[in-house]
């Protein structure tokens, strides 16, 4: 697996800690793109901030955590190489790598425990793209990036 980037605002700072000590268990290297405490800082910045890290090759994928999940997922949605999915359940972030291949998580620190969001990070990095027909769909959502 490669490095993954993580980033956050205020609202997500607590449950990019929990994530980020579950990183280090299981041994996943990581690069941290702050915040770095809970200071406010809006969430568009920490959205390109962890998404340049996948367009650059440097992160395999992101993890984006604010508030909601919402707000930052919208932000990096708007970068044009992302693929962003904020969810609140196993079987969505199982199934946006399968059927999406998304390539940024976003996690909602008011939403979702560190137990299922650390549940939801797993499934995410360790489920493969399944293509085939779900590649013609993710093509056509490039497309729309031209459009
Ligand atoms: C910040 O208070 C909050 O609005 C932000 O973390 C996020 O929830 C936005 O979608």
């Amino acid at each position: 697996m490669g490095k993954i980037a993580l980033a956050c605002d205020h609202g997500g700072f607590l449950l990019k800690e929990e994530v980020r000590r579950w990183l280090d268990e299981k041994g996943i290297e990581y690069v941290d793109c702050g915040s770095y405490d809970t200071a406010a800082v809006d969430y568009p910045f920490q959205a390109k901030k962890g998404c340049d890290k996948v367009l650059s090759g440097e992160c395999e994928k992101a993890l984006l955590f604010c508030g909601t999940g919402v707000g930052i997922s919208m932000a990096a949605n708007k970068i044009k190489g992302i693929r962003a999915a904020c969810c609140e359940n196993c079987f969505s972030a199982k199934f946006t790598r399968a059927h999406n291949d998304a390539n940024v998580l976003c996690l909602g620190g008011r939403v979702v425990g560190p137990g299922l969001a650390c549940e939801m990070v797993d499934l995410f990095l360790n489920t493969p793209f399944e293509g085939g027909r779900h590649k013609r769909r993710v093509d056509e959502i490039t497309e729309l990036e031209r459009s």
